[in-house]
């Protein structure tokens, strides 16, 4: 197939990682048969140095042409949190233009990675949950007000808003295990209320043969550390989605390996970015760990192009990697050398090349 994928580098580690996505995905066409054009925009902190805006214009508009996008990060402490615009409002901006109200969170341990994590390997082993996080909504979205004495952050859904990504959420449920838990916080927030309200009418009726459950955020919070394999396919709103979703890293070893994808009702367009951020502190180094930007790739493939014996050779290919011994800093061997980006990245073409 061809294809034009834009590719939103942005700031601190983000053109480190995106980079070696995109020779990933180079080295993918080539061995497929496929063609990808790539265009680069400026996005974040990076684009506000450039034009005063996060999310340009222009950058929308590539966007808006391309048949899916990829991004590395966004923000940094140069652009602190008080300034009037930040980073992040440009990679809010592009979800909310872009109408992806779902952000696809898999949660896989790799079985060569377990003893990269804080937590024991023999609760890992078997975990394999998808978060679906609500994006378009809830308080990230809702009216803002700040005096100097007061600030107001509001928290809004709409039925219609829960419904989808309930039904999205679902739908992967059916073709996975057969599981949903649905996560909020309605013994407090009138939002979770609805939300409670709308999957109890919505599972019966339309996924009959998926069971589901509910669950208060605070308790979900400790049953992912403490039985993570018991979860298959959580659906929960935006911010609380945000956090157990780097909670749900550590399960992996590291965010430096998880990747994402937001979708939207359009069936082309999605949006696909690691998980982690700029990582300010080792930005420029090199030393980042490529392989949830490339995994983000691989579900670029899968969920954008179709393309699903592709998206399996490429995540075949990470794990032929990692196997080999291309472990970057944070999921490094106690007593090994850690692999640098590149290196990583060329391994992984090399896996491909030789699958
Ligand atoms: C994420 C990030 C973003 C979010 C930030 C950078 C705005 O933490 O994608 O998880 O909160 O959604
Ligand atoms: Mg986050």
């Amino acid at each position: 197939m061809q294809a034009l994928i834009a590719v939103l580098p942005g700031d601190g580690i983000g053109p480190e990682v995106t980079a070696e996505a995109q020779r990933c995905l180079d080295a993918l066409a080539r061995r497929f048969g496929h063609t990808f054009s790539f265009k680069t925009a400026l996005i974040g902190g990076a684009a506000i140095d450039a034009s005063g805006q996060a999310l340009p214009a222009d950058t929308l508009a590539l966007c808006r042409r391309a048949d899916a996008v990829m991004l590395g990060a966004v923000g940094g402490p140069k652009w602190g949190p008080a300034a009037t615009v930040r980073p992040e409002q440009g990679l809010l901006q592009l979800r909310k233009a872009l109408g992806l109200y779902a952000n696809l969170r898999p949660v896989v341990p790799h079985p060569a990675v377990l003893d990269a994590a804080p937590i024991k390997a023999e609760l890992l082993r078997g975990v394999d949950i998808m978060i679906v996080r609500e994006l378009t909504g809830g308080i990230y979205f809702g009216d803002k007000q700040r005096s100097a004495t007061e600030a107001i952050d509001v928290c809004r859904y709409t039925s219609v808003e829960i419904e989808r990504v309930v039904r999205l959420a679902a739908g992967l449920a059916r073709q996975r295990r057969g599981k949903l838990t649905s996560i909020d916080k309605a013994n407090v927030l009138e939002t979770s209320r609805l939300w409670r309200e709308v999957v109890d009418r919505l599972m019966p009726v339309e996924f009959p043969e998926v069971r589901y459950e509910h669950m208060l955020v605070d308790a979900a919070a400790m049953h992912l550390i403490c039985r993570p394999r018991d979860f298959d396919v959580i659906v929960t709103e935006n911010m609380f989605g945000d956090i157990l979703t780097d909670e749900a890293s550590v399960l992996a070893g590291s965010m430096g390996m998880l990747p994402s994808a937001s979708l939207g009702a359009a069936s082309k367009g999605g949006l696909y970015e690691p998980i982690h951020g700029s990582a300010p502190d080792i930005a420029g180094r090199g030393v980042a760990n490529p392989y949830a930007a490339i995994l983000s790739a691989a579900m670029l493939l899968r969920y954008s192009f179709k393309l699903e014996a592709e998206a399996l050779a490429l995540e075949a290919a990470v794990s032929a990697a990692i196997v080999g011994g291309a472990r970057p800093t944070d999921i490094a061997l106690a007593n090994g050398k850690a692999a640098d980006t590149r290196s990583a990245g060329s391994a992984v073409i090399a896996a491909l090349e030789a699958g």
